[in-house]
């Protein structure tokens, strides 16, 4: 199955591409995570793009484009793919589109802005497996440290108050217009993911099957 995930900075994609991936074995694939590592390793595109996500604006389309088309000819692929964070523009969606690998349904998880500032607080995530945790509505099983691979956990740095309303600008600007491409092709669906994180995997999951009986 191809799915990609839309929804805004917080409206837990993350959390929840997690949980898809562990149910169908396809890989969660996050933009996000990928500038991230290779800003983290200081690798060329890493120094180029780091002042960038900082500050909450986007990554030219070009760079992340090429990031997507080689992670998807990937073996590990061949059985489908979760999106997070890509697309994130229209050119970005024109581009996929062009790639020729499909998509099954544009799953919008959806969130007010007040909810997600209030979130963004608490947010904690492992630099090195990727997992995302919350103080409050989603503590690690270890602490500050991850649950999955014991790594200590961090504070993601765009995650200040002016950062997030930032990010939050750019993806109502930018962002948002994929609703209407999606909904146009047939393939939009929106859940809400106001509730806590079992029951948005409940509306997801409930969704994802429906899709996959048809
Ligand atoms: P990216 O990493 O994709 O960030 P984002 O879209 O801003 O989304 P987040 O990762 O912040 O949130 P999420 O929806 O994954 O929520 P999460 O599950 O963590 O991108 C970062 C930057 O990279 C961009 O700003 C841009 O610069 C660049 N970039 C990336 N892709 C790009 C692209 N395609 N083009 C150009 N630039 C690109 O959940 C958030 C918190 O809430 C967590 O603490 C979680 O535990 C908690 N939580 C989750 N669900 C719930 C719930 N139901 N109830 C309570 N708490 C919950
Ligand atoms: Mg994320």
């Amino acid at each position: 199955m191809k799915i990609i995930l839309l929804g805004a900075p917080g409206a837990g994609k993350g959390t929840q591409a997690q949980v898809i991936s562990e149910k169908y074995g396809i890989p969660a694939i996050s933009t996000g995570d990928m500038i991230r590592a290779a800003v983290r390793a200081g690798t060329p595109l890493g120094k180029r793009v780091a002042a960038l996500i900082e500050s909450g604006a986007l990554v030219d389309d070009d760079t992340v484009v090429s990031l997507i088309k080689e992670r998807t000819a990937a073996e590990d692929c061949k059985n489908g793919f979760i999106l997070d964070g890509f697309p994130r523009t229209i050119p970005q969606a024109e581009a996929y589109d062009k790639m020729g690998l499909g998509v099954d349904v544009c799953l919008e998880i959806f969130v007010p802005d007040e909810t997600i500032v209030k979130r963004m607080g608490g947010r904690r995530v492992c630099p090195k497996c990727g997992a995302t945790y919350h103080t409050e509505f989603k503590p690690s099983p270890k602490g500050d440290a991850c649950g999955v691979c014991g790594e200590a956990l961090i504070i993601r740095k765009d995650d200040s108050p002016e950062t997030v309303s930032e990010r939050l600008a750019v993806y109502h600007e930018q962002t948002e217009p994929l609703r209407d491409y999606y909904r146009k092709a047939g393939l939009l669906k929106t859940v809400e993911g106001q509730q806590n994180v079992e029951q948005t995997t409940a509306l997801v999951m409930e969704t994802l099957e429906a899709i996959r009986g048809c």
